[in-house]
């Protein structure tokens, strides 16, 4: 089992309240994950996302995948976080694009979700699960939620390759990460959880060009804003941050796991 680290859920959370929330909004763009709409619409054709499904989004921050899903596969959506300045903001967003109707957000922690027994049609998660500190909760949770024959698809940060426990560290200490699964690892917890695999990508190099993008991003592009707003010592964060995760990636030891799996 992969080592964990003292990150806790208040940890995140001071994140996701604070500027960390913000500056990640600011390089990767309201849906706050790699690779942006696109990769939105790769996970909803995959899962095969059709109008009317009960979607439950699993750490859903901004809300932006949600009215993505229900404004272009006219889904219902109920996103589920346990950070508050996410939550408002989710909200605003959503009144604001008219998509109430569609879409409910609800306070709580994904490890043990305020949703009863077979409710929902899809679970649903970008690139946020490596916060969690205990992914075979999680998906134990995810596993009870939802209906039987309904179908799970998310992506995550994972571990890809070889990597020293040194950098592994860093990495983590650098996001408040617990800990990742590796690429293989997290179809094994889908499996101990009762899930049928039915698609398993690793996509890091992709993963690796996107960080490309962050680097001129944080570097070049948003440099005057962050040094105005946040200052200095959290620039300089950003640099560090964003330099360790793209040399990780392009040397395969991190990356971006895709996966689909069935009730
Ligand atoms: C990277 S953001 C998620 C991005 C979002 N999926 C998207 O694609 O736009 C991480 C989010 O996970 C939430 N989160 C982390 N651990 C959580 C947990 N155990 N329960 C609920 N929310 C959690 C944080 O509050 C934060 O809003």
């Amino acid at each position: 089992m992969a080592r964990r680290y003292d990150y806790t859920s208040k940890d995140v959370q001071d994140v996701y309240d604070g500027p960390g929330g913000l500056l990640w909004e600011a390089v990767m763009g309201e849906q706050i994950h790699s690779g942006g709409p696109e990769a939105t619409d790769r996970l909803a054709q995959a899962l095969g996302l059709k109008p009317g499904l009960q979607v439950l989004d699993v750490c859903s921050a901004l809300g932006a995948p949600a009215r993505h899903l229900a404004q272009k596969y006219g889904v219902k959506v109920t996103g589920l976080d346990f950070t508050r300045t996410m939550l408002e903001k989710a909200r605003e967003r959503t009144k604001a694009a008219g998509l109430e109707h569609m879409i409910t957000f609800v306070e709580g922690n994904a490890l043990d979700m305020p949703f009863k027994a077979n409710t929902f049609d899809v679970i649903w998660g970008q690139e946020a699960w490596c916060y969690v500190t205990d992914k075979e909760l999680l998906a134990r949770e995810c596993y009870r939620v939802l209906k039987p024959g309904g179908k799970i698809g998310f992506t995550d940060w994972v571990v890809t390759g070889d990597i020293e426990e040194g950098l592994l560290a860093k990495l983590y200490e650098s996001m408040a990460f617990p800990y990742m699964e590796t690429f293989k690892g997290w179809q094994e917890v889908l499996q101990r959880a009762g899930f049928k695999i039915l698609d398993a990508q690793d996509q890091t190099k992709e993963f690796a060009r996107c960080f490309d993008e962050y680097k001129v991003m944080v570097e070049e592009k948003l440099k005057p804003a962050i040094l105005e707003n946040f200052g200095k010592d959290l620039f300089d964060f950003a640099v560090g941050l964003v330099n360790m995760w793209r040399d990780a990636a392009h040397a395969h030891k991190v990356g971006r796991g895709f996966y689909i799996g069935e009730k």
